[in-house]
């Protein structure tokens, strides 16, 4: 069964959608089977594995609002190898209509049983605000990786992130927890980046990856061909860091699987 990771922060801009991406094509390019679910209406995710979001006939729209399957939404030749359940440029109205749903918490979660078996991995690319679209990826998600910028109010902004999803928990998905706290856009050369970085370990410990990802002007070209990093540079730095996180995750998976204590 697939291991469900909503890809989420409140914060727009700190990297959400380049991780869900990168660490998608990466995993796939390991010959893990995965699945990438844009749950932004923004669309990024799927306009940067390759798909327009203004051709897609079936999206994660029709999934919450009509019901439609999920298999009949998945687009299995994207630019990163990975299969994705594509956003369209409608998806922002999905967000009010599924407040007209008795149980709009878990239409996602619902959806993607016929198909969690298909994968290892499922991300999904949340939007910048906590509304019934995070909420339905929190719900079907069995954990959160956090992309974090090392910034002045980034712990903050953590700390809130942190709390709502306690509540989350005790509301509507009491398993779900941390995957992991990725550093985001790193630059070595800033000092206060390097002091948060270390706070950050200071206060959350193992909940951060060892990986960091540095800021590399590739990631941020990428998406306007249409492709993951890997496939438009391969040796750039930011490709590289990707592919590393998905070792780093890689092999956490594998000794958790096989009983060794972390
Ligand atoms: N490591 C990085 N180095 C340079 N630019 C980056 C990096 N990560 C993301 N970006 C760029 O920063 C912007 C915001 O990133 P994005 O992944 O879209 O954030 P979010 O999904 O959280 O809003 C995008 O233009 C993206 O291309
Ligand atoms: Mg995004």
């Amino acid at each position: 069964m697939a291991r469900i990771i909503a890809i989420a922060n409140q914060k727009g801009g700190v990297g959400k959608t380049t991780t869900c991406v990168n660490l998608a094509a990466s995993l796939a390019a390991m010959h893990k089977r995965v699945l990438v679910i844009d749950a932004d209406p923004q669309g990024n995710a799927t306009m940067a594995s390759g798909v327009s979001k203004y051709n897609v006939e079936t999206s994660i729209r029709h999934i919450l609002i009509d019901g439609v399957d999920a298999i009949s939404a998945l687009v299995t030749d994207t630019s990163g190898a990975y299969h994705l359940i594509p956003a369209d440029d409608e998806l922002g109205t999905a967000e009010f209509k599924l407040r007209d749903f008795l149980m709009r918490e878990v239409r996602l979660k619902n959806a993607l049983e016929p198909i969690q078996d298909n994968y290892d991995y499922i991300f999904i690319d949340c939007p910048p605000s906590l509304n019934y679209l995070t909420i339905n990826a929190m719900c079907a998600a069995q954990s959160i990786l956090v992309p974090l910028q090392c910034e002045y109010f980034a712990l903050e902004g953590l700390t809130l992130l942190f709390d709502t999803i306690d509540k989350l928990g005790r509301e509507v998905n009491p398993s779900i927890r941390i995957e992991g706290i990725l550093r985001t856009m790193y630059d070595n050369r800033n000092r206060l980046s390097s002091d948060v970085s270390k706070d950050l370990e200071n206060s959350f410990g193992d909940y951060v990856y060892k990986t960091i990802i540095p800021r590399n002007v590739r990631l941020a070209e990428a998406p306007s061909y249409g492709k993951p990093a890997m496939y438009y540079d391969k040796a750039s730095a930011g490709s590289k860091a990707y592919l590393a996180l998905a070792s780093e995750i890689l092999e956490k998976d594998f000794l958790a699987a096989n009983g060794v204590q972390q």
